[in-house]
Order: structure tokens, then sequence, then C-alpha cells
């Protein structure tokens, strides 16, 4: 068993700073190629691939973060879920964006067409909206007007925003599905451990146990993170 280490506030300011400046470093990389030129012969097509893979990957890292939590009994990682569930709506915002954008020129019609027509693009779209209510309720005052139950209820979203995402992939690849298909089998397993914990979590005896803390030491972010 790894010994729980938990960092003072010094040192929980710097892992947060260190982790803001990993998490933008896609976002630097897509800017200092675009301005090199360096987004090959379809830049449009570059970063809204690029943009997705990422959105993807950012759902797929913060909902890692209660599993490890757990199993590495670090409860501090908890704190870092926030920031991690923000930068995968950023990188969809940066999606969604260079899609509007870019790609179909804000032209409404056309939007509207594509999201009906096109499947993988209806639920791309409908990850995203479902999306917003998620960022919009990650602050603390949101939590503590949902409540904690509410909150977790809510943000188990995060789970169908996961699968519509991975289908998406899944269905505009043409051949090649390894990289799909490596999603689904890492979503499978994070969703197989929240199954794991809720069973475990539903025995009388665990249900003793634990304590609900909706708002550890006064911060206002639930304390029994489901997501
Ligand atoms: C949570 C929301 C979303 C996720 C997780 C997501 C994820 C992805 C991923 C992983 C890719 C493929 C990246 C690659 O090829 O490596 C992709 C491509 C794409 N997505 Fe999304 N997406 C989302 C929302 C949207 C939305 C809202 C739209 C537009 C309405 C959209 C339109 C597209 C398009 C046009 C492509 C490129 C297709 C192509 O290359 O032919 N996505 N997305």
């Amino acid at each position: 068993m790894i010994p729980s280490w938990r960092p003072d506030a010094g040192q929980a300011r710097w892992l947060k700073v260190a982790l803001f400046l990993l998490c933008l470093a896609p976002f630097v990389r897509l800017g200092w190629l675009a301005w090199h030129h360096g987004l090959g012969a379809n830049p449009i097509e570059h970063i809204t691939r690029a943009t997705g893979w990422w959105t993807l990957t950012f759902l797929m890292i913060t909902l890692t973060v209660t599993p490890a939590r757990k199993l590495l009994s670090q409860p501090w990682l908890l704190r870092l879920r926030r920031m991690l569930g923000l930068f995968a709506f950023f990188y969809g915002s940066l999606h969604f964006t260079t899609y509007l954008w870019l790609d179909q020129f804000f032209d409404v019609g056309a939007i509207i067409k594509d999201v009906i027509k096109r499947p993988f693009i209806t639920l791309g779209f409908s990850a995203f909206v479902l999306l917003i209510p998620l960022a919009a309720t990650s602050t603390n005052a949101m939590v503590r007007r949902l409540g904690a139950r509410r909150w977790q209820w809510l943000h188990q979203a995060v789970f169908v925003i996961g699968t519509l995402g991975v289908i998406h992939f899944w269905w505009l690849v043409k051949k090649d599905i390894t990289e799909p298909l490596i999603f689904a089998a890492i979503l499978s397993v994070l969703l197989g451990t929240r199954v794991v914990y809720r069973l475990r979590d539903t025995r009388p005896e665990a249900r003793n146990r634990s304590v609900v803390r909706p708002y550890p030491r006064g911060r206002g972010a639930p304390s029994r993170g489901k997501a």
C-alpha cells in the first residue's frame, strides 16, 4: 500500500500551476504549429482532429481521478479533478468552435442540416451540449446551491458524454478503428470500477462506515466524488 501523502497549501498551489501548464501544452503546440505553417495540407482538419482527440483524452483523465485516488489512497488527487474537467470543456469548445467557424463559417442552416443528417455529428453535438451544464456547475458556489447529492447525480452525466464521444470517434473513422477501440476499452474499465465501488458501497457495513461530508473543510467541493 502506498503511504497517503497530503500536499501542504504551497505544494498544492505549485501542483495546480504545473498541471495547468501541462494541460495547456496541446493548445500551445497547436498555436506553435499554426504560426509556423506546420499543420499540414489541411489545417482545419488537423485542428478539428487534434482538439477532438484532446477533448476525449481529458474526459478519460478526469474519470481516472476517482479510481486513482481510491486505489493509491491519495485523497488530494480529488483537488485536481475540477481543472481536468474544465480542460475537457476547453478543448471541446475549441473543437466545436473550429467546426462552427472554420468548417461551416457560422452557416446556421448548414450546421442544423449537418447535425441532423450525419449521425457522428449528432452524437458529438449532443456530447458537447451535455458538457455545458457540467462546466457551468463546477464552481464551489454551484455545488453549495445544488447540494452534494444533486451535484453528484448531475455530474455522472460525464459517463454519458464519454460514451457519446467514443461512438462519435468510432463512427467517423473510416478504416483503422484501433484508437476508438482503445478509448472504448479505457471507458469500459473506468465504468467497471464505478460499478464495483457502487456494489461495495451498498453493503450494509460499508454504508455504516461511510460518513457523507459534502463540503470538506468548508471548501464547497463534494468529498465523495462519484464521477
Ligand atoms: C464532447 C464532445 C466531443 C468529443 C469528445 C469529440 C471527439 C472527437 C474525436 C476524438 C475526433 C477524432 C479525432 C481524431 O481523428 O484523432 C473528432 C473529430 C471530429 N469531430 Fe468531434 N467531438 C466532440 C464534439 C463535436 C462537436 C460538437 C462537433 C460538431 C458539431 C464535432 C465534429 C467533429 C468533426 C467534424 C470531426 C472531424 C471529422 C473528420 O476528420 O472527418 N465534434 N471529435
